[in-house]
């Protein structure tokens, strides 16, 4: 069959394909890059190249998302373009994913935990058997680790060992298991690994486990996003193939070994001193990351292949630490509630809490665990891909280019680029910001509406007002967020307000279905505990105006940050939180708020934005 040939002139390269090859994969089998939240199902919008010669016919999703004008030049979507010819494609900057992705690593954590590891070193001396005293050499090293546990595998590897050391070494345990005898005096050398899998990116942590100190942490973007931004994509890819299966374990695996190779290099530690690991992740990363299918989760009523805590040896899953280190997966409370969710309890003590509290991870998928009375309630809400720049015209990710924040004072809009760059988008913590800042100042009223410029307040600047764009159906208004004369412009359209709606309400929908179940109101709230690389940037007063948090005074309103991250480094320093975070699942009722027979009525109710009398 004959082959087409798809060229990328701008990028200098080109790939042969069969007929009916998707661009998308033209694409990546090119070595080249491109956005694709929605994993090539067309919704997203992210994928836009332009064709500068062949034929490519537009799909009805390109019809959706581009205007004539658009099509005409030659403007697609990749992932809904199929080779029937030879084409010559061009690969706009804005389609291709961010450099500089900010990820909240807690570089300067300066946290020490209390310390009572699972793994702890002893250097030994025993006595040399003699004639008088012929010990056996276990019971030599009882008699000095007392209450010990021995595999076969250690004591056939015993006697040479305390013979080549002359009767010295240092031994490793886990609780009371030996899991390895180290020549000469190790004690010193005694480290640990903390990871956070997350949807978007993975964070890891480096710990010294004789003062339970991190020595460092490093983050990077999760390759499997190559399969589509959600847990929803990954859960269809890894369903669609073995081989996909194999691919979404093996990219997280080689991520984290990575990250594990640059902490290990930065701070002079040996992979080998490294004895324990710990792993926290939503439902679906853990799984990948063990390489467990996961089509059920994709289907009601969305169960998980385990739920309690794993523990398993550094060698059986390929981690490039010690191969007998101590790994420790946290358990899952349910399909969409993961032990990421579990690892934010350990950390933020939840469990110490007597007053009515809800911890909320704010995310593609929001996460809510409520504490009342002593009880947790746990559930969670599928708020989209909103505030990862998903599905929002000019949205991106938290990286360089990216509007991080804005803010309406004196009547003018003033913006803050991450690097200080020209703008390329907004991302989530913008958008909040910004519908924040219209409701504040009457620019987009309570239905979520952005008003035209006669409508505006009286007061309101001109400036302002300018910015009110009339958009091309004549119907709505969009807000310009760059300067008038800025080379690229960059607008809130309603439609983002409506996605944002989407998001937020989902979200504020699930925490009101738990206080309903649990029987408290929102004012009997002592805290909200905001957690999440995401919650670590938004600003309470506009979350709080836009409706997606209860509105409690500020000193009410915590941001706990990488809770995940937290958790997986207090249970490798702490025993108790690990019987804690081995516990805990089990004691949380889950809540299917989709379910409720209120949950519609609540999601309309939170897709509107609180009265401005309230704030
Ligand atoms: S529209 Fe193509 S990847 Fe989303």
């Amino acid at each position: 069959m004959t082959e087409y040939k798809v060229s990328f002139p701008r990028n200098q390269t080109d790939v042969f394909a069969l007929p009916g090859t998707s661009l998308y994969e033209c694409i990546t089998r090119a070595n080249l890059r491109i956005k694709n939240p929605c994993a090539g199902q067309g919704t997203c919008g992210k994928c836009r190249i332009r064709i500068l010669s062949g034929e490519a016919v537009p799909s009805v999703q390109c019809r959706k998302i581009f205007s004539e004008k658009e099509i005409s030049e030659g403007w697609r979507l990749a992932c809904r373009v199929h080779i029937s010819g030879d084409l010559s494609v061009e690969l706009p900057d804005e389609s291709v994913p961010e450099e500089g992705l900010i990820i909240l690593t807690a570089e300067d954590s300066s946290s020490s935990y209390e310390l009572n590891p699972l793994i702890k070193k002893k250097f030994v001396r025993l006595a040399n058997p003699t004639l008088e005293e012929p010990i056996s050499d276990l019971e030599n090293l009882i008699r000095v680790i007392q209450h010990a546990r021995f595999d076969l595998n250690h004591l056939r590897l015993l006697p040479d060992f305390l013979r080549k050391n002359n009767f010295t070494g240092t031994t490793v345990f886990s609780e009371k298991n030996l899991v390895a005898l180290e020549d000469g005096d190790t004690e010193n050398a005694n480290f640990a690994i903390a990871v956070d899998i997350g949807t978007t990116t993975v964070v890891a942590a480096l710990l010294d486990m004789n003062t339970g100190k991190q020595l460092g942490c490093r983050g990077m973007l999760n390759p499997q996003v190559k399969f589509g931004d959600d847990v929803l994509s990954r859960i269809n890819a890894q369903g669609q193939s073995d081989k996909n299966l194999k691919s979404l374990q093996r990219e997280i695996l080689t991520a984290i070994n990575k990250l594990i190779g640059e902490l290990c290099e930065a701070f002079k530690v040996s992979n080998s001193n490294i004895y324990s690991v710990s792993l926290a992740g939503n439902t679906v990363m853990e799984n990948l990351f063990l390489g467990i299918p996961i089509k059920a989760l994709g289907e009601i009523p969305f169960i998980s292949p385990f739920s309690r805590s794993l523990r398993f040896t550094a060698s059986e899953l390929g981690l490039q630490v010690n191969p007998c280190a101590e790994t420790f997966i946290f358990p899952v409370i349910g399909g969409f509630v993961g032990g990421d969710i579990v690892s934010g309890l350990v950390a933020s003590r939840l469990n110490e809490r007597t007053n009515p509290t809800v911890f909320v991870d704010v995310g593609t998928n929001g996460e809510i665990v409520l504490l009342y009375k002593g009880q947790l309630y746990a559930a969670s809400a599928a708020a989209g891909p909103a505030f990862e720049g998903a599905r929002i015209e000019a949205g991106m990710r938290a990286a360089d280019g990216a509007i991080e924040k804005v803010i309406i004072q004196d009547g003018e809009l003033l913006i803050n680029v991450i690097r200080n760059v020209e703008p390329k988008g907004i991302c989530g913590s913008a958008l909040i910001d910004i519908t924040a800042e219209m409701l504040r100042c009457g620019l987009l009223d309570e239905t979520g509406r952005i008003v035209s410029p006669e409508e505006c307040p009286a007061g309101t600047s001109d400036k302002l007002k300018r910015r009110l764009i009339a958009s091309k159906d004549g119907n709505t208004f969009d807000f310009l967020l760059t300067p008038q004369d800025s080379r690229k412009k960059i607008y809130i359209r309603q439609k983002d307000i409506r996605e944002l709606q989407l998001a937020s309400g989902a979200i504020r929908a699930a925490i009101n279905i738990l206080l309903k179940k649990a029987g408290v109101t929102e004012s009997e709230l002592d805290s909200v505990l905001v957690a999440g690389g995401f919650g670590y940037f938004i600003r309470r007063t506009n979350a709080k105006r836009i409706g997606l948090i209860p509105n409690l005074p500020d000193a009410k309103i915590r941001f706990i940050g990488n809770s995940s991250l937290e958790g997986a480094k207090a249970v490798l320093c702490s025993r108790e939180r690990l019987r804690y975070a081995e516990g805990i699942a089990a004691q949380v009722k889950y809540v299917e708020v989709s379910l409720d027979p209120e949950f519609q009525m609540e999601f309309a109710n939170a897709m509107m934005f609180p009265c401005q009398s309230d704030f």
